[in-house]
């Protein structure tokens, strides 16, 4: 049975369910509204939104430079109850179009050493970790730097 979620941009509309997932999913270091706020409205990020009839079930927001080629995944989440049904790689892979479509080749991230999903989800996905950062979040945890070359797509299937 197909998988019955769509990926779309997020709007300001989205803001209270945006904030509200971060609760949720994050013990530390969230986005606030006002931050969330600017993201949705500032031309160098991209939100991407993960819906079904229910409403929102995860979130994305990817962040990018002038004049500089490389994306930057800011943070990533799905509900806990819409885990393990591919949203998140979903997600990822619809930031990293969204990412090529500005003419990025590289997308990095950071991730903490102790979350051990979110690595395995972004291995599986081709990143390759290239460094670490010492008390990166706001409780001392140390993150892992992580980098993926974003080679031309072979579909046609259309950014955010
Ligand atoms: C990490 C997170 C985004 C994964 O979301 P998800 O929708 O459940 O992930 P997916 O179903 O798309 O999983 C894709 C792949 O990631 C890997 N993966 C995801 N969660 C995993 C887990 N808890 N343990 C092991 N592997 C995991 C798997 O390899 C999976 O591929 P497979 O199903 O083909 O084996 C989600 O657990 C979450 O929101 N966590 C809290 C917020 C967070 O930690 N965000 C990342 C901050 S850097």
């Amino acid at each position: 049975m197909p998988v019955a979620f769509r990926i779309r941009r997020a709007t300001l509309a989205d803001l209270p369910v945006l904030v509200a997932l971060e609760r949720r999913a994050f013990t530390t270091d969230h986005l606030s509204p006002r931050q969330y706020r600017h993201h949705l409205t500032n031309p160098r990020a991209l939100v991407l939104a993960a819906v079904d009839r229910g409403g929102l079930l995860g979130k994305a927001v990817a962040l990018f430079r002038k004049d500089s080629d490389i994306a930057r995944l800011y943070s990533i989440a799905v509900d806990d109850a819409a885990r393990g049904r591919g949203i998140a790689k979903a997600l990822l892979r619809a930031v990293e179009r969204g990412a090529r479509a500005r003419g990025c080749t590289r997308m990095r991230l950071e991730v903490a050493q102790k979350n051990a999903g979110a690595i395995a989800l972004y291995e599986r996905l081709g990143y390759r970790r290239f460094g670490a950062y010492a008390c990166f979040y706001e409780d001392g945890t140390d993150a892992w730097r992580y980098e993926k070359t974003l080679r031309a797509e072979k579909s046609t299937s259309r950014s955010p």
